[in-house]
């Protein structure tokens, strides 16, 4: 692919009515979200969704998100909003929450990769907000990386991986939070978490009274056979070129194994202040302790290893609870689920 692609800025008016200009006549546009950047389109028109999962690599059972600007928009697109979706809704919208309820014929099985169910989230985010105004109509945006990198969380990172093979890119600065939303069913009996992200699980019991299962596929790797509810759990995700092992156990520990594999090639992805103290290349993600500043840094810091050709990498490991539980989903799976217990 390599077709002229328009580079808009968030600052200029001009600039975000062209992206809705470009969305409304079936284009694909890169646009800054508060979690990552999403890769945009006519959530409602089955080609358009083709054409997403052409551009970024993606298999086409791994469903997108259908982006609104106002709950306005969701009777259009479900069945029926049950009550733990609206408890969520009011709570969480807009902001970094998705969550999945039954379709109606409007969405096109091509955005939803042929399943029944339609996740939908409401960003908060005054640029994708304002795209999806301009657009007119709810916008299907998965992470706006090729499958396999991990997702773009600043303008340079979509530029490396979209540029040649989108019509358009929004240069919206540093994505806030820098991890994927927080995804949950509420199909079922009771709520599920499918992706953890910025809003809790912790956070959403106390706004439901109940507790939010979490899905197996979040923290382990799925067994043979078994069923993803999340198509995307079940792909190798975030893939970095580097062969990465998470050491789980204190930093004194940690210390000691990086002191016996100092080979070139081997580099550290570690907390503030860790680095130094380590005699190897190092990369440091975020404060010990800190869900946020991690999720934040991760996917930069994920990329910058691959930019330094790091071969092996060390990393420290995150907590599983609050904020730091998107981290270590992350993680585990630009791990390819290596974890060792010092
Ligand atoms: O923060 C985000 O959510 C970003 C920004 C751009 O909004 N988008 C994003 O999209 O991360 P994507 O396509 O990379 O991830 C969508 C996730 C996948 O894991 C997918 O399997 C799941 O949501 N998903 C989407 N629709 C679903 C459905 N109907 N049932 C179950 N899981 C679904
Ligand atoms: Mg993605």
């Amino acid at each position: 692919m390599n077709m002229d692609t328009r580079l808009l800025d968030e600052k200029n008016e001009q600039d975000i009515k062209e992206a809705g200009k470009i969305l409304r006549r079936g284009g694909l546009v890169a646009i800054p979200t508060e979690t990552v950047y999403g890769l945009a389109g006519n959530a409602l028109d089955p080609t358009v969704s083709a054409q997403i999962y052409k551009v970024k690599g993606r298999p086409s059972d791994n469903p997108l998100i259908v982006h609104i600007a106002d709950i306005k928009e969701l009777p259009a697109l479900v069945e029926e909003i049950p009550e733990a979706a609206k408890k969520l809704a009011a709570a969480f919208w807009p902001g970094p929450l998705t969550i999945i309820m039954k379709k109606t014929p409007l969405v096109p099985m091509q955005t939803t990769g042929g399943l029944d169910t339609v996740a939908v989230r409401m960003p908060s985010d005054p640029t994708a907000r304002a795209i999806i105004n301009a657009a007119g109509v709810p916008l299907a945006a998965p992470s706006a990386n090729l499958s396999g990198l991990p997702s773009p969380t600043s303008f340079p990172h979509v530029c490396d991986d979209l540029m040649g093979r989108v019509d358009g890119i929004v240069n919206g600065g540093d994505c806030e939070v820098g991890v994927e939303s927080t995804v949950v069913a509420v199909t079922g009996e009771h709520p599920m978490l499918l992706r953890p992200g910025y809003v809790t699980k912790e956070q959403m019991e106390a706004v439901l009274g109940e507790e939010v299962l979490v899905s197996p596929a979040i923290l382990e790797k799925l067994k043979d056979g078994e069923v993803a509810r999340s198509p995307g759990m079940k792909y190798k995700h975030y893939a970095p070129k580097a062969q990465v092992t998470i050491l789980r156990g204190d930093f004194a520990k940690y210390k000691e194994f990086i002191k016996q594999h100092t080979e070139p090639g081997v580099w550290a992805l570690c907390f503030d202040g860790e680095g130094a103290q380590l005699g190897v290349p190092f990369i440091e993600y975020g404060k010990n302790h800190d869900g946020v500043t991690q999720a934040h840094h991760l996917f930069t810091a994920l990329r910058d290893l691959d930019k330094h050709g790091a071969q092996v990498v060390y990393a420290r490991c995150p907590e599983q609870d609050g904020v730091s539980m998107a981290v270590y989903n992350r993680l585990i799976r630009a791990a390819a689920f290596r974890v060792v217990e010092l």
